[in-house]
């Protein structure tokens, strides 16, 4: 698959979404499409709905009571908020990686094993899924070597990394990542992004960042996200160098948030 491959059905189809808290509208009114085997970044100023939209793609927001969502959202065409469907299956297709590394207290083995043993796979099968999955999340090199080691003592940038090959391992289709470099130094982060254009080879990537010369290094396409709206989503470079719309214009000069 290359990028310039025409055609490709979106992996995610959103159909006017809202989130409501109470009386408050969250999200309002969100449509868009994801494409399969792509990077797509959503920007936008701190609490304008980045957060919450990401987690409503893969049903994580049912885990925060009190908000309720309305609207369509298809995974491969499928309505993930069906009646029929079990959650815990949407998030094992649609995983996430978050803003602050979430490594188990366990070793660095059982932190990318640990779906797989939820799902009670035979132990001849979890060793090479590991390996594969640190080897993918650009790991193997450094600690293949110290398996048994607890995960927490490895530093910010390679527990960010371990999350990422944990989530690899439960063999999802789309990832997304809520701000996942924002904790980290600067050379953390560089691994961390240079990873994306290996992974978008063979998932859907969605990155929420802050950063917005992340999102032009790594994204295809941007959305931007402002008070709960969907104001522009295009192809980055377009978004960046001829914006349509005021209000991304004023966000990517800096003028607000
Ligand atoms: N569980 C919740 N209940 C009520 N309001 C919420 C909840 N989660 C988020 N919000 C509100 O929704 C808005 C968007 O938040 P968020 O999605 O975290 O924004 P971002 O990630 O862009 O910073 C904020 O005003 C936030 O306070
Ligand atoms: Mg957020």
């Amino acid at each position: 698959m290359n990028r310039s491959e025409p055609e490709r059905s979106p992996i995610l189809s959103v159909e006017q979404l809202s989130v409501l808290a109470g009386e408050r509208k969250i999200l309002s009114d969100i449509s868009i499409e994801f494409p399969d085997r792509d990077i797509t970044a959503i920007i936008g100023p701190s609490g304008c709905g980045k957060t919450t939209f990401i987690r409503t793609l893969n049903r994580m927001i049912e885990t925060s009571p009190g908000l309720v969502v309305q609207g369509t959202v298809r995974y491969r065409g499928q309505d993930v908020y069906a009646r029929s469907v079990n959650p815990v299956l949407v998030r094992q297709r649609i995983g996430m990686v978050f803003q602050r590394p979430t490594v188990f207290p366990l070793s660095i083995y059982e932190n990318v094993a640990f779906g797989l043993r939820l799902q009670r796979t035979e132990e001849t099968a979890v060793e090479p899924v590991v390996r594969r999955c640190l080897e993918r999340a650009g790991l193997w090199s450094e600690i293949g070597g110290r398996l048994d080691q607890p995960a927490l003592e490895l530093s910010g940038g390679q527990q960010q990394r371990l999350c990422i090959a944990r989530a690899l391992a439960i063999e999802p289709r789309v990832l997304l990542f809520d701000e996942p470099t924002s904790s980290l130094d600067p050379i953390a982060a560089q691994k961390v992004e240079e990873l994306f254009a290996e992974l978008r080879r063979d998932y859907a990537v969605i990155i929420v960042t802050h950063n917005l010369p992340q999102a032009a290094r790594v994204a295809s396409r941007t959305a931007f996200l402002y008070q709960g709206r969907l104001i522009e989503f295009g192809p980055t470079e377009e978004l960046f160098e001829r914006p349509k719309e005021r209000l991304t214009q004023e966000y990517i000069t800096g003028r607000f948030g």
